[in-house]
Parts: C-alpha cells; structure tokens; sequence
C-alpha cells in the first residue's frame, strides 16, 4: 500500500511498469554503473479522483544546475505560448501594472510576452541553467523552487499577484498542498491561478502511457483539479482543453465565490461518462498499456528478424518510460536523433541508446524512424520533408 500525496490515506498501486531511471537523465559512458533507478508504479486515490505515482526521485535530482529541456526547442510551443499570454491578457488583465508570476517559467519563453510596463514579473525556475537563459533574455527569473518560504522574501507580490500562471509543471510539484498554500500567500483577494497540464482523458484515450515518468507525478483529470482545490476554498471556473503535448487541459482557479458554472459542470458529467474520475478508468488503461507493450516489442522484433534498420527521433523523456517499460535497447534501434545540445553524444537513461545530432538524420537511410516526440509529429514531418520521400517510415507506439 502507498500514501495519497494529498489525502494521506493508505491507497493501493494499480500499474507497475518496473524499474525505471531519471526521465531526463541523459547520461555519458562513463555514468553507466552509478545510474540511479526507482520503482514506477501508479496508484489512484478515489476520494480526489488522483492519479499518481508511488516512488520518484527527489525534485532536487530532476530539477538541477543541467536540466536538458528547453521551451524553446519547439516553435510550435513558443507560438502556443504566445497565444496563451494573448488569450489571458484579452480575458484577465484589467488593470496598468498587472503582477504575474510564472512557475516552471524554464528558458522565459512565456514570460518573454509580459515584458512591457504594463506588467510586473516574476519568474520561479529552480534549474539553474535554463532559468540564466530567461535572466539573459531580460526576464526577472529565480533559481528557486515555488514555495512560501521562497516568495515570502518578494514583498511586492506576496497577497498582491493578480496573476500565477504554470504549464507543465505543476504535475511536477509533489507537495501540492505546499504549492496551493503558495498560490493563496501570492494572491490578492481576486487573484487567479491559471495553469495547463497534460490530460489524463487524453493519455487514457491515446494510450500514452510514456505520458508517465518521474516528473509527472500526478496526471491531472478536471475532476482531481476541482476536488483538490476545493479542499482549500479554490474554485475552478473555466476549463480549456489544449492540443499541446499529446492533449492537455487548461484550468483557471478562484478564490470560491459562486456555484459551479455550467461549462465547467459539463465537462465533469463527460469525465463520469467516461470513467475517467474513477478506479475503472486506470484498470482499463492498465489493460491497454499491457496490450500496447506486446504489439510494440511483436512490431519491433518483426522488423529486426526481416533485417530493418531502426532509427529513434526525438529524445523526449516520454521516450525513457517506453524503451525502459518494453526494454528496448541499441540492438533494436541504432540511435535517437535529437536538437538539443545538452543530450547529444550523451545515452539515453536505462536503455543507453545513443543520443546523435539531428543534422545527421539522413546521413545514413533508416527504413524506420520511431518517433518518439509524437506531440511535435507536425512540426518534424515538415522539418523533414525528403525523409517520406525517400521511402522512411515513421512509426510510433501509439
Ligand atoms: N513551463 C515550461 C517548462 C515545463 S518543464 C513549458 O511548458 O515548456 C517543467 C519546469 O518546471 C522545469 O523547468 C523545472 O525546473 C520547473 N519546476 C519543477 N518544479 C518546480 C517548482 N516546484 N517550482 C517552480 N518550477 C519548478
Ligand atoms: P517534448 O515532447 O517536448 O519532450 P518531453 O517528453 O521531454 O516533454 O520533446 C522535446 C524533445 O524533442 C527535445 O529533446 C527536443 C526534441 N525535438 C527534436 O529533436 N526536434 C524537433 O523538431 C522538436 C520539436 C523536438
């Protein structure tokens, strides 16, 4: 049996997917022996609707001076982030020095739309390497985690924030009643928390279970968001689903005023209809991950008996939980090609597939290339447009 994070109530693991390394933790040869693991299994409370990891490691091992991601690594996100600032400037600033704050504010790639006199911001990022790139950038970023003791030190926006806006990143806080208590010290008596997360009826529907990894520690449903806040007198007031990320939900949160709005009731009775607030919901999807995991290594093993050279791209840290959970190493596919200069020429965690510049992905024809950054297929497919041509398959586990 395990803890609910929130609750505490004793709640037992529904899926096991076994031993598992840092999502992130791209690492050099040399690094093979001392790599850490953990156990991954998932539990669902049913009093919040929560569905949440048992073990993960600590936020200071994910969350340091290297963290590999960076916002900015997709054009499609930085033009969705731009959207996002329009669309809550049009709906929620009403005022001439607006104070926002932004967690997980990473490389200041959302940040970067309030930079002008009509907002006061402020930025809580505790790696340390992407948060100097945002600081670079002119925006006010911290290295440090979002806290009490952490914000309490910012006078001007202590009870003061009209806005506190998040993506991406508050599945990555496991103390999330410390993080809610946060947002209540940082807001004045209207202020809102706007946030958006990966979709947990969007993971059950595509059967994305690299969706799961240590920094998502919880997959949000609006349902858990609804009873969560509730807990702490927070009211969610509009829900938005966004195509981000393979499916995501963004949530906006008040101080309780009124009764529950009919759109918002709307998408509750839907999650109902589809089990997607209750226990059935994870058995069903445990059933479709065993399922998946057989068709992938059966597909996979087809095309290395018929002699298929397999090539990774994308090395998204979804991709850390498919090649562990289906134990997928370099005999089945050669390398990953990826952008980012943090993990080229690293291996990737567990499986230890090495990580090659994406510049040299048609350097050598690979027949099939597993697409492991399957939320950007757009943006890719375009970038590497003579790859179809030229006879590559794309496949994915989806
Ligand atoms: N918001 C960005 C980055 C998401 S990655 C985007 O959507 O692209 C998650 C980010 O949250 C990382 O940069 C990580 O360092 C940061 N983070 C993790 N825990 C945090 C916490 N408790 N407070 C503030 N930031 C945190
Ligand atoms: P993302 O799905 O955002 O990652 P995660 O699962 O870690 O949240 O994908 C980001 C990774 O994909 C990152 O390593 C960079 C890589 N990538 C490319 O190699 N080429 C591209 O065109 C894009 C958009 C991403």
């Amino acid at each position: 049996m395990f803890k609910c994070k929130i609750t505490k109530k004793k709640i037992p693991q529904i899926i096991d997917f076994g031993k598992m390394p840092i999502a992130n933790g791209f690492l050099k040869k040399k690094d093979f022996k001392r790599e850490f693991f953990y156990n991954m299994g998932v539990s669902f409370s049913k009093d919040i609707s929560l569905l949440q990891l048992n073990n993960h490691p600590k936020p200071e091992m994910m969350f340091n001076k290297d963290y590999p991601f960076f916002t900015s690594s997709s054009n499609f996100m930085k033009n969705h982030f731009k959207n996002y600032a329009n669309w809550a400037k049009k709906k929620y600033v009403k005022k001439n020095e607006t104070k926002i704050i932004e967690i997980g504010s990473n490389d200041g790639t959302f940040l970067q739309n309030f930079r002008s006199k009509n907002f006061l911001h402020l930025g809580f990022e505790p790696s340390k390497n992407v948060s100097l790139i945002a600081r670079k950038n002119g925006i006010n970023s911290i290295v440090k985690f979002f806290n009490r003791k952490n914000l309490i030190k910012f006078d001007k926006f202590v009870n003061k924030t009209d806005l506190i806006f998040g993506a991406n990143v508050v599945c990555h806080i496991p103390d999330l009643v410390e993080f809610i208590l946060t947002c209540d010290l940082a807001l004045n008596e209207n202020g809102k928390v706007i946030f958006e997360e990966p979709y947990l009826g969007s993971m059950y529907k595509k059967v994305s279970y690299d969706q799961i990894y240590d920094e998502h520690i919880f997959m949000f449903s609006i349902t858990s968001i609804k009873k969560i806040f509730e807990i702490f007198d927070f009211q969610l007031i509009d829900v938005l689903p966004q195509n981000t990320h393979g499916g995501s939900m963004r949530y906006v949160l008040e101080r309780k005023k009124s009764k529950l709005n009919r759109k918002v009731k709307k998408y509750l009775e839907n999650e109902k209809k589809e089990n997607i607030n209750d226990v059935s919901g994870v058995i069903r999807f445990k059933k479709n991950c065993e399922l998946s995991k057989e068709k992938l290594q059966y597909k996979l093993n087809d095309l290395k008996r018929r002699k298929k050279f397999i090539c990774g791209y994308g090395a998204t840290s979804k991709s850390t939980t498919i090649l562990n959970y289906c134990n997928i190493n370099s005999k089945t596919i050669d390398c990953i090609f990826d952008t980012t200069p943090n993990k080229i020429g690293k291996y990737s965690p567990g499986m230890h597939i090495p990580i090659v510049d994406y510049k040299n992905f048609n350097k050598k024809f690979y027949e099939y290339a597993f697409l492991f950054a399957w939320n950007h297929r757009k943006e890719i497919e375009k970038k590497e447009k003579t790859y179809l041509k030229s006879g590559g398959k794309w496949i994915t586990h989806l």
